[in-house]
């Protein structure tokens, strides 16, 4: 935990398996004594930044919740509403910022903005999304599917569609942990090749087997969990009916859950566009967890917060 304290996190590449090990295992402590009415705010009197270029329903919402119970108070920063959003520099921005905040969370486009944020800030940098990664969410999955098969290494993940920055970082985190991750995807679509060499240099060292494959079945077959995410993700808006098109066979349905284990899990990010990348009946059906999943980004980012800034 102390290693931890003053870190920023921008990929989960930053982080050894015992630190991901121990946040998970962090947050689902936090689950517990939140779930048993216990009252714990090692961060009474901090304050978190939330700077926000795109949507979000679950990070906001989580990122404030979680801050408040543990005892400090989080800011939510549009970009429309502060001056990084009319020109002034990323810069300056985290230099000021960092003179009244504890912490600071982006979400953004490029990652560029959140490794200069970083390199800028004093106070510990989360990134809350970027086109790269969504290491936030990685942490709240793998603590979602520990939950419910009480193991991650040696178990087998299939993400099915866009090589987005879910992919990359479920790839890195997978690698980390020991999950074995296959991504199936159309041409052209791939995850980041960059990306995927990182993963496969970090699985040597933990058992991990990396696939990428165009088969959705391939992906599939024998597969503990089952993972997809929207075609077209945020800035790809315009690219949605080209993506339509390129995706129509890796819709993750009823049929293509028949190659994995009969007890698989299915996970979703959310938001989702249900009858696109999955049939209602998987989204809806008994084998999902997904608001499970969206519930442990409450637990997985006090976790991290706590470890970050207390
Ligand atoms: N999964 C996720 O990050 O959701 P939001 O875009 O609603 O924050
Ligand atoms: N890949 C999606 C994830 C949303 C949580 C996006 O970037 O829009």
């Amino acid at each position: 935990a102390q290693q931890l304290k003053g870190r920023d996190l921008l990929e989960l590449n930053d982080y050894t398996p015992e630190e991901i090990t121990y946040l998970i295992e962090l947050a689902i402590e936090l689950k517990r004594k939140q779930k048993s009415g216990e009252v714990y705010q090692p961060l009474l009197g901090k304050t978190i930044g939330l700077i926000f270029e795109k949507s979000s329903t679950r990070t906001r919402v989580s990122f404030e919740v979680g801050m408040y119970q543990l005892g400090g108070h989080a800011l939510f920063l549009s970009k429309n509403d502060i001056q990084l959003g009319r020109g002034e520099t990323v810069g300056d921005t985290a230099q000021v910022m960092s003179r009244y905040l504890d912490g600071i969370m982006i979400r953004t486009f490029g990652h560029d903005k959140v490794e200069d944020l970083a390199r800028f800030s004093s106070v510990p940098v989360i990134n809350g999304l970027s086109d790269l990664a969504h290491p936030c969410q990685v942490l709240a999955d793998y603590q979602t599917v520990y939950e419910h098969k009480g193991r991650l290494k040696g178990l087998k993940l299939a993400y099915i569609g866009d090589g987005n920055n879910m992919a990359h970082s479920l790839l890195i985190g997978g690698a980390k942990l020991g999950v074995h991750v296959s991504i199936a995807g159309p041409a052209g679509y791939e995850p980041d090749a960059a990306v995927v060499a990182e993963a496969r240099e970090i699985a040597r060292g933990t058992g991990a087997e990396i696939v990428i494959t165009r088969s959705p079945q391939e992906a599939v077959r024998g597969a503990d969990v089952i993972y997809t995410d929207v075609w077209a993700s945020m800035g790809f808006e315009e690219e949605q009916l080209a993506r339509e098109a390129a995706f129509k066979d890796y819709q993750v349905n009823e049929q293509l859950v028949q190659g994995a284990k009969p007890d698989y899990l299915f996970l979703h990010c959310l938001p989702a566009h249900r009858e696109e990348e999955v049939s209602t009946g998987v989204i809806d059906g008994p084998n999902s967890v997904i608001f499970d999943q969206a519930e442990n980004r409450l637990h997985a980012q006090k976790a991290l917060m706590a470890a970050l800034m207390g």
